[in-house]
Formats: C-alpha cells, structure tokens, sequence
C-alpha cells in the first residue's frame, strides 16, 4: 500500500509544525513498509537503511533528500508515493573518513531507477567529486521504473555519464545486495570495485528467460549470474562475499588501502622498524626443481606486514594474483604471477586482472610490488583468436604508463615477452631486484637448446645425450639473474631473507617521486 499523506491538524502550532516533521520522518524510515520489509528480510537481505547502519560509523549518517518523491504519471503511479522514492543517499563516515552514499531500497518499487531515484544519486556524485571522497553504491534493484520510460533511462545514463568523470578522481565502489539487471548493470562496471553477495545478488544484461528464448540454454539467476559466475568466470566482481555484513567488512577492509581522491596519498599505520627485517622463511620457498610449483603467496605472506595481504580478484584467473598489502605500515599494491596455477603463465584474463588493478593503483597513488615467476605467455588457438595479443599489451601498457613507485622482485622464471611486461626496467620499473634462483631468458633452456642447437643436436651420435649438454651450456648462461645484472637491468642479486628490508628501504627512497607522461589528451589504451 502507498503511504498515505498525513495532514496532521493544527499545523498552524509550532507543536503542529514538528509533529508534521515526525510525522514525515516516519513514514519515509518505513520504506514500502511493513510487509514489503518483511518480505526483504525473509529473502535473507537487509534493508536500505539496515545496510548503512552496518556500514557508516554510528551516528554519521546525513541522509538528503529524505522527502523526494517521484514525478511519474503514467499507469496509476502517481498514486503511489513513497518519501525517498527507493534510494536513501548521504554522506557519512566509515572509521572517520568522509564518504558519500546511495542505498537503493528494495521495498519501494522493487528498488527501482526513476528520474527522481537518479537525481538523488548524482546529487551525492557530484559532491564527492567537489569534495574529494569516495563513493559507495548498495546496490538492490529491479532496474529501470518500468512506469517511468526514458526518464528513467535517461537517469541512469546521467549515473553513467558521473561514474565515468569521476573515474580516477575519487574511488567507486559497488555492492551488488540483490538485483542488478539489463543496463543497470554499467553503471557498477565503470566503478572500480564491485562486491556480491552470495546466492542473494546476481548481475545480468539478459536474465535467464530471455537467455532460454534465444539460446535455448537453461539456467538459474545464480548459474548465469551469481557472486560465484562473476568471481570465477567473468571476473566482473573483485570479491564474492558470503552474507551482507561479510560484504560490508570487505568495503571497510578495502576502503583502509586507499586515499580519499587522487591528489591524495594512500592512509598509512604506524609501524615500529625492526632492525634489518629478515625474513628467513623466504630461503625455504622457491623448489630445487624449476619445474615444481610454490605458491606466491607464501612469497607475499613473508614480505608484507604480518595478516595485511587483501587479495583482490581472488578466485578469477588465478594464475596471477593482485591486492593490498602493507609494507611497513604502507599500502602497497601486489602483482605477483602465481606459479602454483598453470605454471604462472599470462594469458587473456590474467593480463586483464592484472592491468585493471595496476590501473587502480596507479591512479590512486598507490605504489606497486611486482613479484615475477612466469614462463612467458599461454600458446593456442583459444588465446590467440580471442585476443592475447590485445590483452596481453593491456598490461604492458598498464605498467608502462604507471608513474607511482614500482619495485619488481624476479624470484625465478622472467622467460620472454612476459620479462619485458612484468615490470621490467625497460617500463620504467625503478628498482629491480632478483633472486639467485633468477632465470631470465627469451625461453626456459631446454626449449632454446632445441631451437639454436636443433641441427647439432640431430646430428648427434646420441641426441638425447646433446640435448642434455646444451641444456646445461644454455642454462649456465642465461638461467640465472647474473647476465642481466651485469647490463644494469637487474639493480641488485638479493638473498631471499633480505627482500623485505630492502622493499622498505626502496619504498621509502621512492615515496617523493615524481614522474610526467608526455602532454597528451589521453592515450589510447588496447582496451
Ligand atoms: C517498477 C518494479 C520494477 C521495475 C520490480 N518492481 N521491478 N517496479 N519498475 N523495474 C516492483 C514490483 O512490481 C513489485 O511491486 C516490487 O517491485 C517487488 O518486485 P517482485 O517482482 O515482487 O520481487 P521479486 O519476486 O523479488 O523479483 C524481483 C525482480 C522482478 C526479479 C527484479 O521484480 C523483475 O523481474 N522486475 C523487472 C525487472 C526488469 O525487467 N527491469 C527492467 C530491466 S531493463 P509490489 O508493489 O508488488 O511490491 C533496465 C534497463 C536499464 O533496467 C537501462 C539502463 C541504460
């Protein structure tokens, strides 16, 4: 049922006057009501304002625009108001530090976007752009206001059209709590982070009935796009969460490693030195064999700050993992192949996820830690035709055209293009350290062996015998960091112990860095 509008009597009073305001008050912290509350509850979902209570330090909260209410006239809906009409906006703070706010409310129209639903949002956009702070969007919609037409189009586009300008300005973060559908869905996609809530939030642009009309596949909202669908195919959210206060952590969590806007240095934590910073478990990590796996974030683990490793993208492509760290009590952010999935090699998905984030940071100020084992980029028909080539130069690109301090750490394989891409000194990497257990080479030694030596090897009295002593002739050559260290492209051979002492000294040196791109309107990105 509607709200109804109260007219409470002797408003002429000033008694009157502030029974009217409670009066209004009341009926918009009710939302859609009663029933549709419970409703909301019963699907495991929290209300609109249940989730900013959840999420803003207490007693924070200024809400605007409260009393909005829809314009529409069309199918009987002007009969039908809400006060707030489906979206609680505002500005708050999450531990002390100013952000804006929208939280669409999934009781009044089923969260849905009309002209004056919009208007709210950019309201609140427009002053964290003023204003320099990030943006957090509770995402729990049924989409456009059908009623409404292309106003209500026209509303998201004006949401779109703010989250593109504000990209780079001021971090965006998207929680998807319920329905994300249809074209509703890029607006969260320009943003820079999005979170999903497991079995209670999906994201499509055409939902399962029309998928069955034109493809005649059969799936369910959650198969085609649950937290799940987008954490490990698509890679369209950064973090599936299990419930919403899970959700809500995650943004508090990954708020703490960023800076308000971009003329801002990412927050830092006091952190107490001690003495030369040796990490002996690190010695332990890398395999005899060059073959065996390890997982890089044990690597991570004993470098960062003890617990502060937030990995970002954690279950999409995982043959390269990213995320926040501290060093030292600094936010750093990680890029490090990962040789325990699929040998650590680059392809498609994983030079996208690496690149979107080191574009984040580079953005944002935040430095970046490049940890190289990779045996260069993944061969086949599948990569090839779908566009290694494209993806793969959006990482090169990415790093190449970062100006934070960047400190790339080869722990063993740098093979090929990948050496070049992985941050090397030749992209403008400032400091590069290895590992004694370094190789870097056009290819691993056994695949080169077969190449320069094929027709000493085929001559051979015993082939095999050949192949294993140019292997070895190879492998005392290039497989190792020293060649490289003797051009000056490799800064430093370190002993694995001492990585963490020595990123915190090279941090420290780089934290007043100052780099320029050439002057240009913008550059043009292999998007
Ligand atoms: C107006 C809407 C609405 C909408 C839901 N409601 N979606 N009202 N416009 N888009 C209303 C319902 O009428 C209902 O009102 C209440 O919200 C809750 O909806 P239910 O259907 O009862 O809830 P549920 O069963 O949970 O289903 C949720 C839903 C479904 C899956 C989102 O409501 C749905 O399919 N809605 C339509 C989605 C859609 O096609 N949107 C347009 C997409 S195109 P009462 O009064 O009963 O509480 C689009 C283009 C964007 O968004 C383009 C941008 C460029």
């Amino acid at each position: 049922m509607a709200q109804k509008k109260d007219k409470p009597d002797n408003l002429s009073t000033r008694a009157g006057k502030v029974r009217e305001l409670e009066e209004k008050n009341n009926l918009a912290l009710k939302g859609g009501g009663e029933r549709r509350i419970t409703s909301q509850h019963e699907k495991g979902k929290l209300t609109a304002r249940e989730r900013l209570d959840l999420l803003l330090d207490e007693g924070s909260f200024q809400e605007l625009d409260r009393f909005v209410t829809h314009r529409g006239k069309d199918f009987g809906i002007d009969k039908e108001q809400y006060l707030g009409d489906g979206v609680v906006t505002g500005f708050g703070t999450i531990n002390k530090r100013l952000v804006y706010v929208f939280s669409q409310d999934f009781t009044v129209f089923g969260g849905s976007l009309s002209e004056t639903h919009a208007e709210k949002i950019c309201k609140i956009m427009d002053l964290a752009m003023k204003n320099g702070a990030p943006v957090i969007g509770l995402n729990d919609s049924g989409g456009a206001r059908i009623q409404e037409g292309v106003n209500s189009l026209g509303g998201y586009a004006d949401i779109f059209y703010r989250n593109t300008l504000a990209s780079g300005v001021v971090p965006q973060l998207s929680a998807i709590m319920g329905p994300c559908a249809g074209g509703a869905v890029y607006s969260p996609a320009i943003t820079d982070f999005i979170l999903m809530v497991e079995n209670t939030s999906y994201m499509f642009v055409t939902g399962p009935n029309v998928v069955k009309t034109v493809t005649q596949e059969k799936v369910t909202a959650e198969e085609l796009g649950g937290a799940s669908a987008h954490g490990s195919k698509s890679g369209v959210t950064h973090f599936s969460c299990a419930n919403e206060l899970d959700c809500v952590e995650h943004i508090k969590k990954l708020l703490s490693y960023i800076p308000q806007n971009c003329e801002e240095e990412a927050p830092s934590i006091p952190y107490e030195h001690k003495g030369e910073e040796i990490r002996e478990i690190l010695d332990e990590l890398i395999p005899e064999s060059p073959n065996q796996p390890y997982d890089m974030r044990e690597v991570i683990a004993g470098i960062m700050d003890t617990n502060s490793f937030l990995e970002v993208h954690k279950d999409f492509a995982e043959n390269i993992v990213v995320g926040f760290g501290r060093l030292a009590g600094k936010s750093i952010g990680i890029v490090g192949n990962q040789p325990a999935v699929l040998a650590g090699v680059l392809d498609i998905n994983s030079s996208r996820k690496a690149a979107r984030f080191v574009r984040f940071c580079d953005c944002f100020n935040i430095p970046l830690l490049v940890l190289v084992d990779v045996p260069g980029f993944l061969p086949g028909t599948d990569q090839e035709w779908n566009g290694i080539i494209g993806n793969g130069a959006k990482l090169l690109y990415a790093f190449s055209e970062a100006t934070v301090p960047r400190v790339t750490v080869i722990t063993r394989k740098a093979y090929g293009g990948a050496y070049d891409v992985m941050n090397s000194k030749h992209i403008g990497a400032d400091l590069n350290f290895a590992w004694p257990s370094a190789e870097i080479a056009v290819m691993g030694p056994k695949g080169a062996a077969e190449v320069i030596f094929r027709k000493e090897i085929a001559s051979a009295e015993d082939p095999e015998a050949k192949l294993e002593e140019k292997v070895a002739e190879f492998s005392k050559k290039f497989a190792n960091p020293y060649t490289a260290a003797e051009r000056g492209f490799i800064d430093e051979v370190i002993l694995p112990r001492d990585t963490r002492g020595r990123l915190i000294r090279a941090f420290a040196m780089l934290q007043n860095k100052v780099d320029s791109l050439p002057r240009k309107k913008h550059g043009n990105i292999p998007l």
